[in-house]
């Protein structure tokens, strides 16, 4: 299905049938604008920026780009094409046929999943939206506006959901969406990890790697829901997240080949003298890949979960990538699980599979994080350089389920509080970094020039030079 360009509201979804949705969501449209305004990028507004833009839900050719101005992209409501004679593909009502409503009896759990979903659009933009300000690159500066402006369109996508389907109480929580702001004391948004402040382009570039790709689990699992407008709805935006990850991935590679260029060049991996010449040295990137991998494993919930276990019987809320397993009732298997002993070790634990649902989706993202680890550190071994970035256990510094609480080391072994304390001055970025990183956030908007700390991509954006000017300024 094409997308209506000359609506108010772009979309694939026949908006124009339904007069009272429609007039509802346009209604809604000026508020979103002046949420944008007030809370998104700071600065940028009036500059023209090459972007892309949704213009079909084929897998080929899908976007558009041109330049825009921010407040002119055309946000809208895009559904992947519906699968004709769709079942349901997990839980007690597998092989029904999946529902083009939300069945009341699940209608509150529907609604604060798309909500919890929708609350982390918006607060990422919030979060990054100084950013602009400190562009290691017009190419970076582009890429983080690509960003923001997608995250606002999953917004949309989430509160066309909440209006087309959940009446009143959706229109309200819609409205809620725009209310709530990262790190607000009063209005926070929903979860932890979005009200994180970004000020610098390396926590960006992990929260892109790291957190961006939560959300891709997330709407993974999301796509594989009985409620079939949600399904369609979060199988088109992970073709937008793709770029997100992408954007953490080529970005983080290009710091650690920026770093290795450094250490060729002044004979030496000491820390001093990485920074002192203006890069990031290796204990450092550790250090914040330490920080946003364990703050995103969090985002999962906890290891054993009764509430996991009911979504996936209900067919609300299936696993990632659900097609690959084999056995969709998951009623008579079990998890073995790693929790905590009394006498400061791990014991397995075996838990109903179904209530493991979160671990499973974890480990899941575990392997997908690690891709890119095995990536950066074939780089660093070809650079002959002797060091090897690594993903903390998934035991350490976590903030919900079994091992809350729980002092480890990096490996996930136990050790005692003192010990804890004092390994997480090490382990974690500490003022010293910050104040080392945010030293080397200087705006470099030249066409084609990169900041000091970090190298330039393979290649532009869409076939185009990497000097091409992707913001007019
Ligand atoms: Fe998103
Ligand atoms: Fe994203």
């Amino acid at each position: 299905m094409s997308i209506n360009y000359s609506e108010r509201i772009p979309n694939n979804v026949n908006l124009a049938s339904d007069r009272t949705l429609q007039r509802a969501l346009e209604h809604w449209q000026p508020r979103f604008l002046e949420w944008w305004q007030e809370m998104g990028p700071t600065d940028f507004q009036g500059n023209e920026v090459y972007l892309r833009t949704a213009v079909g839900v084929d897998v080929e050719g899908w976007a558009s780009y041109g330049e825009v101005k921010m407040p002119d992209y055309r946000w809208g409501i895009f559904l992947a094409d519906a699968v004709p004679e769709r079942t349901i593909g997990f839980g007690d009502m597998l092989g029904q046929p999946v529902w083009q409503q939300v069945p009341g009896e699940f209608r509150s759990q529907f609604r604060r999943l798309i909500v919890t979903q929708g609350d982390t659009e918006p607060a990422s933009v919030e979060q990054q939206r100084l950013l602009g300000l400190t562009c290691p690159s017009l190419y970076d500066l582009r890429n983080l506006f690509q960003v923001n402006v997608e995250e606002g369109r999953h917004l949309w996508a989430m509160v066309y959901l909440l209006h087309a389907y959940f009446g009143r109480d959706g229109r309200e929580e819609a409205e809620e969406l725009l209310a709530r702001h990262s790190g607000d004391a009063d209005k926070p948004r929903i979860l932890g990890t979005f009200n994180e402040p970004i000020s610098d382009w390396l926590s960006f570039f992990c929260f892109t790697y790291f957190t961006d790709r939560d959300g891709k689990y997330q709407l993974k699992s999301l796509a594989e829901s009985a409620f079939d407008p949600l399904a369609r709805t979060c199988r088109f935006m992970l073709t937008e997240e793709a770029h997100h990850m992408f954007v953490g991935e080529t970005g983080l590679s290009r710091v650690i080949r920026r770093t290795l260029e450094l250490i060729k060049e002044l004979g030496t991996d000491d820390s001093a003298a990485i920074q002192h010449a203006g890069g990031m040295d290796f204990p450092l990137l550790q250090r914040y890949l330490n920080f946003w991998f364990t703050s995103s494993l969090d985002l999962f919930g906890s290891e054993v979960s009764s509430n996991a276990a009911t979504t996936f019987a209900n067919g609300i809320k299936g696993r990632p990538d659900e097609t690959l397993y084999t056995d969709h009732h998951c009623l008579e298997t079990a998890f073995e699980l790693a929790i905590p002993d009394d006498n400061g070790g791990a014991k397995l634990d075996s838990v109903p599979m179904r209530n493991a649902m979160n671990e499973v989706a974890r480990q899941a993202y575990i392997k997908d994080c690690e891709m890119g680890l095995k990536r950066w550190n074939m780089m660093i071994k070809r650079a002959g350089v002797a060091v090897e970035l690594a993903l903390p256990s998934s035991r350490f510094r976590r903030g919900i389920g079994a091992w809350y609480g729980v002092p480890t080391d990096l490996q996930g072994n136990r050790i005692s509080p003192e010990a804890y304390r004092h390994g997480l001055t090490q382990w974690l970025p500490g003022e010293q970094d910050r104040i080392h990183v945010h030293s080397l956030m200087r705006c470099v908007t030249t066409p084609g020039k990169m900041a000091g700390w970090i190298a330039p991509p393979d290649r532009g954006v869409n076939n185009l030079p990497v000097a091409y000017e992707y913001v007019r300024l």
